[in-house]
């Protein structure tokens, strides 16, 4: 039988205590990975972990604010020391929530937004490249956005950040191919996560609709398959990728979005 199979691979995931990243890491934990799962919400990924120990998996939950460059390589050194060392990235952390428009977003909120989802995944792709280079083996993911994809006004900030995960991916990918590293980004499409139950919220009081019709419009009705993602659908393409299976996949972009975009 063809199984993904990550036994004595170690797994480091950013924004763990959060939808995607929490799946991710109980799934990579699920097929073997100790997994080093960290979030800037403490309490978040200690459930996370609580729930993959009890259930007979290995991980170990850390407190990490990634657009503290320090902290981030501390962090990893420090996931090095504990596991032996790094074998898998998976840099889930992300915010988004800005608004109204491009012209009207204060810089400090669409610098906020760089310095995580940006910075911040740029760090932590930097200290897991100091374990990977050496022992020329490493499989990178980054999470971007099918908001990466297009211009996208309501979020304008977010969709450039997504957009730059998208083109740090393939200028990595290119960069440490001959260390033998794979680095994909992953497209969600429109998942019913925390961070889009807040910005439901949010644009059903600006559209003044219900928080169904809300999502209906912003999400739904984007759909070609005409259904929301779920968090596993972002854990099983992220196994792959993360797997040899995919050994000679890198510097590419997989839109998970149930047929939203087509490139
Ligand atoms: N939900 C969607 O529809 C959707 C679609 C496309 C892309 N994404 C991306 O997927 C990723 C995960 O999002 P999600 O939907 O699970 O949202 P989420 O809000 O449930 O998870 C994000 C996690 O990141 C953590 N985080 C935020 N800032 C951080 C920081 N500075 N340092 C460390 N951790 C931090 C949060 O505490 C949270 O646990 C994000 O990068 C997001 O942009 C989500």
């Amino acid at each position: 039988m063809i199984a993904f199979d990550l036994t004595g691979k170690v797994a480091v995931v950013t924004g763990a205590g959060g939808g995607i990243g929490g799946d991710i890491t109980k799934k990579l934990a699920e097929v073997g990975a100790a997994v080093a799962a960290s979030d800037i919400n403490k309490e978040n990924v200690d459930q996370v972990v609580v729930e993959i120990n009890k259930s007979g998996g290995k991980a170990k939950s850390y407190q990490l604010d990634i657009s503290d460059e320090a902290a981030v390589y501390a962090h990893f050194d420090t996931v090095a020391n504990d596991f032996g060392t790094i074998d898998i990235l998976v840099a889930a952390a992300g915010v988004s929530g800005e608004g109204p428009n491009f012209y009207e977003t204060p810089t400090e909120v669409a610098r906020k937004i760089y310095d995580v989802n940006l910075f911040g995944t740029g760090f932590c792709i930097k200290a897991a490249l100091k374990y990977m280079i050496p022992k020329k083996s490493g499989k990178i993911v980054t999470i971007s956005s099918i908001a990466g994809r297009i211009g996208m006004p309501s979020v304008a900030n977010y969709s450039i950040s997504k957009a730059a995960i998208i083109a740090m991916t393939q200028s990595v990918a290119r960069a440490h191919a001959k260390d033998n590293i794979n680095i994909n980004a992953i497209c969600p499409g429109y998942l019913y996560t925390p961070m889009w139950q807040k910005g439901v919220e949010k644009f059903s009081k600006i559209l003044g609709k219900t928080p169904e019709e809300t999502w209906k419009m912003l999400a739904l009705d984007n759909i070609a398959m005409g259904r929301a993602q779920e968090v596993e659908d972002i854990s099983y393409a992220t196994l792959f990728l993360v797997s040899d299976f995919s050994k000679n996949i890198t510097g590419q972009a997989l839109n998970v979005c149930g047929g939203s975009r087509f490139n």
